[in-house]
């Protein structure tokens, strides 16, 4: 039995993929009143194809039809259209697209910075919205997206797929049935290695002003992890973080890798034409918005932290020490759960230089007793597997165990809040309190 009185024997209805909007909306369905639901995409990037557009076209079209396309760049809409295998209208300007492909779902996959803007507008006009993460990268965006949602009587699902991920959940279910009694704490350690943690300071992510820093783009997945894993809300953070390998650290720096002076003494080169299908969507697309996807991990503008250390109280009196290194050797992460009765420890090996055998590796425990090796299903699709679990569970599954619930805005503030609350608190020196930067009712 979870704290908040769940069993995980005990089932919801989820809506099944044609009802999510209804679910969302308290409201039947297009495909409940014989149509397809209308679904729409702003941001249309890497994400938009390969997560939502694609799959959607390939496996769900019997329930739901993708009727509107827009991003602020009118090049990379009409490739990312054509990598999708799209025919539906593109746009450029988002009401226009809302007043003419009339969809009643609309999916936000645009630069962290511009959701919140997308989902209060989407909202305003009576359309159920899902987001990526983060919700938002500031408490006054958080605010307004959470008052847009009370106002107007839509909801928000923030799509957290590493919810989704077997693994994942298999944590979730050992925690709920009590393995290791009552938790007391977190160790929780990420790694991104030389190639994924250099891919941050690589695109827009690097500035604050777009992603809000890797505390909220990245850290606020894990966040959201542990508010679920744990049945708890943060209160507090006290964080620490540097700039210690990229950006004004680096030996030097160029615009972008393409025409870089430096390409063979610098480890970080990074060939993009070596992709045709990035130099379609981005290269070819520079002319329209001047945005370099493959800029120099050294450039003097990055403003974020390559280095992080937090420690994160929760409702349930439950401290969590967090780290996220972004210049590794290794990608994964370790992490543990210290409880009254023993400790669960799990190694994630997403990628190594050398075979580890296993990619994630799982172990209870019990104080004065043995230690148990926890059997885990290998996921091989993106995201240990969330990406398709989530997919399903939105757009095709009637029936899932209520901590499988589709993350709500709640859910969504509450990560991302965390990780405002920690960039506040590296600037400040002091610790930060969730309820100073929003109250949340
Ligand atoms: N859940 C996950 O695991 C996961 C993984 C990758 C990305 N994401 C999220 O998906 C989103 C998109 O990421 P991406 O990797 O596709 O980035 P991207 O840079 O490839 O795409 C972003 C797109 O948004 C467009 N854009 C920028 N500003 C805009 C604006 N004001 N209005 C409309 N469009 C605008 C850009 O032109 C670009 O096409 C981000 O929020 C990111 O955090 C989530």
């Amino acid at each position: 039995m979870s704290s908040d009185g769940v069993s995980r024997r005990e089932f919801v209805t989820v809506a099944t993929g044609a009802a999510v909007g209804a679910m969302v909306a308290g409201q039947a369905p297009a495909a409940a009143q014989g149509g397809k639901r209308r679904y729409a995409i702003v941001g249309t990037g890497v994400r938009a194809i390969g997560m939502w557009g694609r799959p959607i076209l390939r496996d769900y079209g019997d329930i739901v039809d993708l009727v509107g396309l827009c991003d602020i760049n009118p090049l990379r809409v009409e490739v990312a259209k054509r990598q999708m295998g799209a025919t539906c209208p593109t746009f450029t300007n988002f009401d226009d697209m809302l007043a003419k492909a009339r969809p009643d779902l609309l999916m936000v996959t645009t630069v962290d910075a511009f959701h919140s803007q997308y989902l209060v507008r989407a909202m305003e006009r009576g359309i159920d919205v899902m987001t990526e993460k983060p919700m938002v990268i500031d408490e006054s965006q958080c605010k307004a997206v959470l008052e847009a949602e009370k106002k107007t009587g839509r909801k928000i699902v923030v799509t957290h797929n590493y919810r989704y991920a077997p693994k994942h959940q298999k944590i979730k279910e050992l925690l709920m049935g009590g393995e290791i009694g009552r938790i007391t704490s977190v160790d929780f350690n990420w790694f991104l290695d030389t190639s994924h943690g250099a891919d941050y300071f690589r695109r827009w992510h690097r500035l604050r002003a777009k992603g809000g820093s890797l505390w909220v783009h990245k850290a606020s997945h894990h966040f959201d992890l542990v508010n679920w894993w744990l049945d708890a809300e943060p209160t507090q953070v006290s964080a620490f973080g540097s700039l210690a390998n990229y950006g004004k650290a680096g030996p030097f720096r160029h615009t972008n890798c393409r025409p870089c002076p430096h390409k063979k003494e610098c480890s970080f080169y990074w060939d993009i034409n070596r992709s045709k299908s990035l130099v379609e969507l981005y290269n070819n697309c520079e002319s329209a918005d001047g945005y370099q996807r493959d800029g120099c991990v050294f450039k003097d503008d990055v403003d974020i932290f390559d280095t992080m250390n937090a420690v994160v109280k929760y409702s349930t009196g439950v401290n969590m020490s967090y780290s996220v290194n972004t210049f590794m050797p290794i990608e994964g992460y370790y992490l543990a759960f210290n409880g009254t009765q023993g400790r669960l420890e799990i190694r994630d090996y997403e990628r190594q230089a050398w075979d580890p055998g296993e990619e994630t590796t799982m172990h209870v425990i019990k104080s004065f007793g043995k230690r148990m090796k926890i059997d885990l299903p290998t996921a091989t699709e993106g995201h240990g597997g969330g990406d398709q679990v989530l997919r399903d569970l939105i757009f095709r599954k009637t029936d899932a165990a209520a901590h499988m619930r589709l993350p709500d805005s709640r859910a969504g503030a509450l990560s991302c809040l965390t990780g405002i609350a920690a960039r506040k608190s590296c600037d400040t020196g002091r610790p930060v309190k969730i309820d100073e930067l929003l109250k949340l009712s």
